[in-house]
């Protein structure tokens, strides 16, 4: 059986790059699942229906520029509420849970939806404040036309969106490991992972 890793938390929590690097570290496969849903989302803004979206999304829809700006977060957290869009996008996170050696996973709903089964489950976690300050100085790197006032106003209302669907909201496992990096770098967050993958491997 492929080792799976799981790592869900709240938006802009730090889960891709310390997914990216957990990934890196054990030489395992890394699927930002958030990327589906903001295809779709990109989809949709262009005018598409969402569910017939997410049914015919294609690898190169993932490769569109536009996934990382706040209107396609917004889009993407609205489509996510859509039960037959998180179906439609099911058996290709499973898929890509299957491949071996091992593979990580991040999103809102991997270890309680897409993989209960995982050997490690995360839940990368910081205070609204701090994840806003992140996303922001990111967005601006990237040249985004952004505010931190607007920032933080998108994280929220994304993470209450998230948190209170009926279909997978996002919650923590119950199996969950939690780490808070408010106070961290990331290379400290990173170790904190690591630590704790290691701790389950036994
Ligand atoms: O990078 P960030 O944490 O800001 O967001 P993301 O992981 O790219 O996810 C964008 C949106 O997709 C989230 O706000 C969720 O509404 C949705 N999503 C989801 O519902 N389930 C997942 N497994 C991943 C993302």
């Amino acid at each position: 059986m492929p080792f799976t890793i799981t790592i869900d938390g709240p938006a802009a929590a730090g889960k891709g790059t310390v997914s990216k690097a957990v990934a890196a570290h054990f030489g395992f496969a890394h699927l930002d699942t958030g990327l589906l849903y903001r295809a779709v989302g990109a989809k949709v803004l262009t005018g598409a229906e969402p569910i017939a979206a997410a049914q015919t999304l294609q690898p190169t829809d993932l490769e569109n520029p536009d996934l990382r700006t706040q209107t396609v977060a917004q889009e993407a957290s609205k489509v996510a509420v859509i039960a037959e869009v998180r179906s439609a996008l099911t058996d290709f996170q499973r898929n890509f849970a299957a491949q071996g050696p091992g593979s990580v996973l991040d999103g809102r709903d991997i270890g309680t939806v897409i993989c209960p089964n995982a050997d490690v489950k995360l839940f990368v976690t910081a205070s609204a404040e701090t994840r806003a300050d992140r996303r922001y100085k990111e967005l601006k790197e990237r040249g985004a036309d952004v505010t931190s006032e607007g920032v933080l106003e998108d994280v929220i209302a994304r993470d209450t969106r998230d948190r209170e669907r009926a279909t997978a909201p996002l919650i923590a496992a119950e199996d969950a490991v939690t780490i808070d990096t408010s106070g961290m770098t990331i290379e400290e967050a990173v170790a904190a992972a690591i630590a704790a993958i290691n701790a389950k491997r036994g």
